[in-house]
């Protein structure tokens, strides 16, 4: 046993008929380390979080949470996590306050202890002007909010979020990115799933990327934006300007073949320390005579990175909810 890992989760496999929603997933997750487990729709990142929080067990594998085995020690393990997923159980006729104070009482605090942190946390997630009003006049976005709080009154040591912020407004998405930060900057390890690449930018230390129920790369974002290679110049050729003579000059200062698209008269070319090498690029242009509508360096995305992995885009979008 590793305690120096809050997760660790060895060759999990989890089929369903013929469907391998886990097929051998290995993951490790420092204390205190946010990890966010990115994939596409169907990757195997909610089997993973109910593995791990002891609501499914699996074909195979073997995990442990902050140190108790998911099956043996399930009652443990349940009490010192956390867990929000995409299906808020949330008492709809209470008034948040009140769902929060009933959380806190489920979780052995006094009812005195409950009131104090259900306040603490409503003014965390910016729902103290809410707090007294029945769930059922929520939106969508302060129900979320409200289900984050109420997964954090006990103080998990490690917390599990499903795509926090799937559905959700930008404001929300914004609490709810400030909490989970903060959460971990008090030592809590969290997971999150997220089909966002710029959620797990944002808020991971480390990433792992999963697909078809595996990890296929991980690492900080930094690394798996490394991994597929550097920057890229582009630029766009003026109508009426040679657009060869355009391939030609790039060529020379290109790490790896430019590529012109006639339509768009857009060049681009691998070129590494591409600020640094501008100047002389410009001048070449110049030179030979091209002339440019625009110039820009383009710094790989993780959107680059998925594609690069996984041979397909991420299927991520921004599915806002207004807030009334
Ligand atoms: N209860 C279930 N019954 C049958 N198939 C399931 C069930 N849960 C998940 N799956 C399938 O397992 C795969 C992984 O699902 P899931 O873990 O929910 O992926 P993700 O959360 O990354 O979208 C998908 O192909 C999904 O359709
Ligand atoms: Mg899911």
């Amino acid at each position: 046993m590793d305690t120096a890992l809050a997760i660790d989760a060895t060759g999990l496999c989890k089929a369903y008929g013929t469907t391998h929603a886990l097929a051998g997933l290995d993951l490790q997750v420092g204390h205190g380390e946010i990890l966010g487990l990115l994939g596409p729709n169907g990757a195997g990142k909610t089997t993973t979080v109910r593995v791990l929080t002891t609501l499914l067990r699996p074909d195979h594998g073997s995990a442990r949470v902050a140190g108790y085995d998911v099956q043996k020690d399930a009652g443990h393990v349940r009490r010192v996590i956390g867990l929000t997923g995409q299906y808020a159980a949330l008492d709809e006729c209470l008034t948040g306050r009140a769902n929060l104070v009933m959380v806190g009482q489920l979780g052995r605090l006094t009812l005195r202890q409950a009131r104090q942190r259900a306040t603490e946390l409503l003014h965390q997630f910016d729902l103290s002007d809410a707090a007294d009003r029945g769930v059922k006049t929520y939106s969508g976005g302060m129900r979320r909010r409200l289900d984050l709080a109420a997964s954090l009154v006990t103080r998990p040591q490690v917390l599990f979020l499903d795509e926090p912020s799937t559905g959700l407004d930008p404001r929300s998405r914004l609490v709810t990115w400030d909490a989970v930060r903060s959460l971990a900057a008090d030592g809590t390890t969290v997971l999150l799933t997220t089909q966002h690449l710029d959620e797990a930018d944002q808020l991971a230390d480390r990433i792992a990327v999963v697909d078809h129920g595996t990890v296929i790369a991980e690492g900080t974002a930094a690394q798996l934006k490394a991994k597929i290679g550097g920057e890229r110049v582009m630029l766009t050729v003026a109508a009426g300007s040679d657009l060869s003579g355009a391939v030609r000059v790039m060529a020379r200062h290109a790490d790896g073949k430019p590529v012109a698209d006639a339509s768009s008269r857009v060049v681009q070319v691998p070129v590494s320390s591409a600020a640094r090498r501008l100047p002389e690029i410009v001048r070449d242009l110049d030179a030979a005579g091209v002339l440019i509508d625009d110039m820009s360096i383009r710094h790989p995305s993780l959107d680059d990175v998925f594609l690069t992995l996984t041979g397909h885009a991420s299927e991520a979008g921004a599915h806002y909810e207004s807030e009334q």
